[in-house]
């Protein structure tokens, strides 16, 4: 039989097996048109996506950065979610960590396009347009954190005071670190960012937290028996990356556009942001039991 004849043969024992014609598919792979470039990533689909609501030249740019997040942010959690869901060897838990890192230092190293290059004047003018819209509402950024870490992880130290002895999940969510953005326990009001957010997202969040309850990265990292130096150091890596490095940066960029002249400017989303941003109040970690004290006072 030749290599083509040995082929055929193959094509038609699949069809054969799944009790399907043969000839059927056969005659439609004739038919099929080849595969090209432009069908096949959908770039006419993706490049009609940046929808500027001013004349403002660099609003295409913000819009178009905020979408390559997004998209980086989709195939972390591609990533995360092999790890969480299915059973891979600790080679490949690590292989994994490691393209995290790099996709989080992809997000890093590029944030200089939003920091330089666009000026404070016209940024302040274009995003009154843009009210209540803030990165804060990034969902996938939330889903990232739920598929990394149990939610106490999520909560910072005076959130945790204020739990009771056996919160649910309910309670988590109440106490979560990002409702310190937009919720205010003194007079019990969110703001219009915060309010629409969960109106449209809480209930998925707390799905997914279920679903992801004891199997979070953080959890399937833990189950591995005596894990190699080799697995916890791209552990801590992605850990600082994406939760230290990756806030100063988004950080240094607001405090540009925000923090002028000794005035600091309301951001969209009006959050207390210069102390809610930084990683230091937020204290969030992935996996905080990789953390000895020495190295948590490091956590900037
Ligand atoms: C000129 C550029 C930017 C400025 C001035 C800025 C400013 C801010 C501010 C002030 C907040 C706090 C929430 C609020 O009150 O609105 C925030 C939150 C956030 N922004 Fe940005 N941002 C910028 C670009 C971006 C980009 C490109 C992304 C990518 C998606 C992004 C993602 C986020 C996320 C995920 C949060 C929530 C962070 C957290 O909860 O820890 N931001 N941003």
């Amino acid at each position: 039989m030749t290599k083509r004849e040995e082929l055929i043969h193959k094509i038609v024992e699949k069809y054969e097996a799944m009790g399907e014609n043969p000839d059927t598919y056969l005659e439609g792979l004739l038919h099929q048109q080849p595969i090209q470039y432009w069908d096949y990533i959908q770039v006419e689909s993706l490049l009609s996506l940046q929808k500027p609501v001013t004349n403002f030249k660099d609003e295409v740019v913000f819009i178009g950065y905020h979408q390559v997040t997004e998209l980086i942010l989709k195939l972390m959690i591609h990533e995360i979610k092999q790890l969480v869901f299915e059973e891979v060897s600790e080679e490949v838990f690590a292989d994994k960590l490691r393209r995290l890192s790099r996709y989080t230092d992809m997000l890093v190293t590029s944030f200089s396009v939003m920091k330089d290059g666009m000026s404070y004047e016209d940024y302040n003018t274009f995003r009154m347009s843009l009210a209540p819209a803030s990165g804060f509402q990034s969902a996938q950024f939330r889903l990232l954190e739920i598929y990394c870490t149990p939610l106490q992880n999520l909560i910072n130290k005076k959130g945790k005071d204020r739990l009771p002895d056996h919160p649910t999940i309910d309670d988590l969510f109440e106490h979560i670190y990002w409702r310190d953005a937009g919720y205010n326990r003194e007079t019990g009001k969110s703001t219009q960012t915060l309010s629409v957010f969960e109106n449209k997202y809480l209930e998925e969040f707390k799905r997914l937290a279920k679903k992801v309850e004891a199997k979070t990265l953080s959890e399937k990292f833990q189950q591995i028996e005596h894990p190699s130096e080799k697995l916890m150091k791209p552990m801590r890596n992605f850990d600082f990356d994406y939760n230290v490095k990756w806030p100063l940066t988004h950080l240094a960029t607001a405090s540009k556009y925000l923090d002028r002249k000794g005035k600091t400017k309301e951001a969209t989303g009006g959050s207390d942001w210069k102390k809610y941003l930084h990683p230091k109040h937020q204290q969030r970690k992935f996996f905080p039991e990789l953390w000895n004290e020495i190295s948590i006072l490091d956590w900037k």
